[in-house]
Parts: C-alpha cells; structure tokens; sequence
C-alpha cells in the first residue's frame, strides 16, 4: 500500500515570550500540531503549559529538540541565542522558524543557512509583515505592473519613548546586535523592500547615535536609540529610512511609502496613488486578508515550497544591518559584498 501523505506537521515553540504568539499560531493552524514548548523560565514554561494544555514542556530545549516526533520549532529567543539553537534544531533534524532579526551579523545568519542546506531543512524568517494583508495586496498591484518602476521608498519606526526592557538583552550591544535598527528596522525596511520585489542592496550609508544616554540609569545600554540609514539598490532604486526607542518627536509613528513610475502607495491605512484615464486617484483596497505564518511554514515544511520570507532573506537583511552600522562607524557610504 502507498504510504499515506502527511498533512499536519508537530510543532514546539522554544522562548515563550514573543513565543506565545507563535505557539498560538500553531494552535490555531489547521495544518499544525503544537506538541512542546520549553522556556529556561519556570514561571512562563508553566503557565503556558496550563493555560494551552501542552503535554512536553521543558526548562532544556534539547529536551524538546530529542522528542522523535517532533518535526519543526520555532526559535524566539534573544537574538544571541537565534544562531546557536536554530543551528542545534536543524542538527537534530528540525525544521527552523527564527524570529528576526536571523542573528546578531551577517556571518552568523549565513552559517544558519548553510546549515539549513547541509541539512535539507527548511529555515524560515520569521518576517511577520510580510504576511500582513495590506503588504500582500500592495505586492499584488507591484506584481501586476501597476507601479511601474519603484525607484524610491522610505521608511520608518519612531518613538517619542518606548525602549524595551532598557537594562534587559534588548539594550546590550553583545545579546542584540544593537538597538532600534536591529529591533524595528529590521520590520520597515524588510516590508518596504518586499513591496519593492525585493532589490539587491548594494550600498549604505548610515548613521546610528545614541542620544539619550540617560537610559544607562537601568542597566547595560551601549545601544543606539536612533538611526537613519539611505539604501541604494543595483537597479537604480533608493530607501530612506528612520528609527527610533525615544526621539523627541510627536508620538510613535511607523511608516512606509513606495513611489513608481505608474503609482505610489502608502501605509497605514493603505492608499495607492495612481492616474487613470488623466485624472489623479486615489484608490483604498477593501479586502485585507493577511496569511498565516504558521499555516505557510507548514504548507513549506509539507510540499517542499520556499517560504515567503526565507532564510536568504534573513541574510540579506542582516547584510543591510551590518553595512548601515559599520558606515556610522567609518562615516561613509559602504559597499555590500555579494560572493
Ligand atoms: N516579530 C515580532 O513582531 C517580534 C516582536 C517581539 C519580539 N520579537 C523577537 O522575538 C525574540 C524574543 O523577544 P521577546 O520580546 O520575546 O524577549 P523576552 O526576553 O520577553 O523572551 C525571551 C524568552 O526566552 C527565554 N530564554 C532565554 N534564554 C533561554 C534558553 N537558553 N532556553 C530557553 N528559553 C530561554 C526567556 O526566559 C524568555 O521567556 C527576539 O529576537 C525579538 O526580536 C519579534
């Protein structure tokens, strides 16, 4: 007899701080089993197990990683401990969802990926936007020719003042990689260049300060708390960007305009402006269905499909992250290198 094809895939969520959103994910995708979770924190591991009724929950994450039938996981850690357990998951034959940013560089990100080669697994970002149903109803009219060329956007995530956990992993340049660049910039530029049909970045030029350094008062904070970047791409496009954890400006705001030759588009709210028959539109989309992630990876994981947001993607970023940091540093325009 033909063997019978899988159609749900065995999930654990490793990390069950933003993890809660993943494991609730999972218990809400048709296609999806949620079989562990673990959490070095006792005090979440159990009230997640009790509140979700999870059977396998566990302080150690090779625990979950050596259940025989678990198939995938998702890693939402802090971002120093994203390359080491995706590379321990893929090892133990798991299937990956990182949350983002990938990592704390580029070359950490890269070795993930080559990881997730060596292994055949699937290694997914966890790019949340990109699923959102503004962005994919943007990407429908992009991929339609409706814009024409893009060749500018910008961007951008401030606050007036909202610094996550100053003191915690999230202000130390060692466990994050950095501050509101790595944390929302990491979501606007990715969105927008995914709007854009994903250009190659070629070259940055950045600028990453810290001007309210009174924050060191909590802790460990040799982050920045704002950065602006200018992004070029080899086919001639740009993107602007701005982000912050406190700037005196009037609230937080987070943005994201693409302009083409044919149409322009912002959100949110989502609005395309466009010319038809000579006279300017402006045209507001109805129907904004997002996909799920979660339903998506397992989807990938059972018919061998890429993901929206692949690890390539991840890289990529990481690539944008590492370049805009290091022109602050040098005060230049700096070059992305592509093998
Ligand atoms: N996609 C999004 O919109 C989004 C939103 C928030 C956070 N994030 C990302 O999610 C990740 C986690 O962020 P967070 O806000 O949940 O942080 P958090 O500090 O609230 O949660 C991290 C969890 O990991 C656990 N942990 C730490 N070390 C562990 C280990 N060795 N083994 C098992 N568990 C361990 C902690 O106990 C904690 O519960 C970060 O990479 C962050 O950038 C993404």
């Amino acid at each position: 007899m033909p063997k019978k094809k899988k159609t749900t895939v065995n999930f654990g969520v490793i990390g069950l701080g933003m993890g809660r959103y993943h494991l609730e994910g999972y218990l809400k995708a048709p296609n999806c089993n949620l079989i562990g979770i673990a959490d070095i924190d006792e005090n979440r591991l159990n009230d997640c197990k009790n509140r979700y009724g999870i059977e396998n929950a566990f302080k150690d994450y090779h625990d979950l990683l050596a259940l025989k039938e678990l198939d995938a996981v998702s890693v939402a850690l802090p971002n120093y401990l994203h390359k080491p357990v995706s590379i321990d998951a893929l090892n133990a034959g798991k299937h990956v969802m990182v949350e983002k940013p990938m990592a704390l560089n580029a070359a950490e990100g890269q070795e993930m990926l080559e990881t997730a080669k060596k292994q055949g697994l699937i290694l997914m970002l966890h790019f949340n936007n990109r699923y959102r149903g503004d962005i994919q109803m943007i990407k429908k009219f992009v991929d339609a020719g409706e814009f024409g060329d893009i060749y500018y956007a910008k961007t951008g995530w401030v606050r007036r003042r909202g610094v996550p956990g100053a003191g915690s992993w999230f202000s130390n340049k060692k466990l994050s990689g950095g501050g509101p660049l790595i944390d929302l910039g990491v979501h606007v530029i990715d969105m927008t260049m995914y709007m854009m049909g994903c250009p190659k970045p070629v070259a940055v030029s950045g600028c990453a300060v810290q001007a309210f350094p009174e924050y060191s008062k909590y802790g460990t904070f040799d982050v920045e708390d704002f950065a602006s970047a200018y992004i070029r791409f080899e086919n001639g496009a740009t993107m602007a960007v701005e982000v912050s954890w406190a700037q005196n400006c009037p609230s937080e705001k987070q943005f994201s305009e693409i302009y083409g030759t044919k149409a322009g588009a912002s959100l949110s709210p989502l609005v395309i402006w466009t010319e038809q028959n000579g006279i300017l539109t402006d045209i507001e989309p109805k129907s904004l269905r997002g996909i799920s992630q979660f339903e998506h990876f397992a989807d990938c994981i059972l018919n061998k499909k890429t993901p929206i947001s692949s690890a390539q993607d991840g890289v990529t970023m990481m690539k944008i992250l590492d370049a805009i940091y290091a022109s602050s540093e040098l005060k230049r325009e700096v070059v992305i290198k592509w093998e």
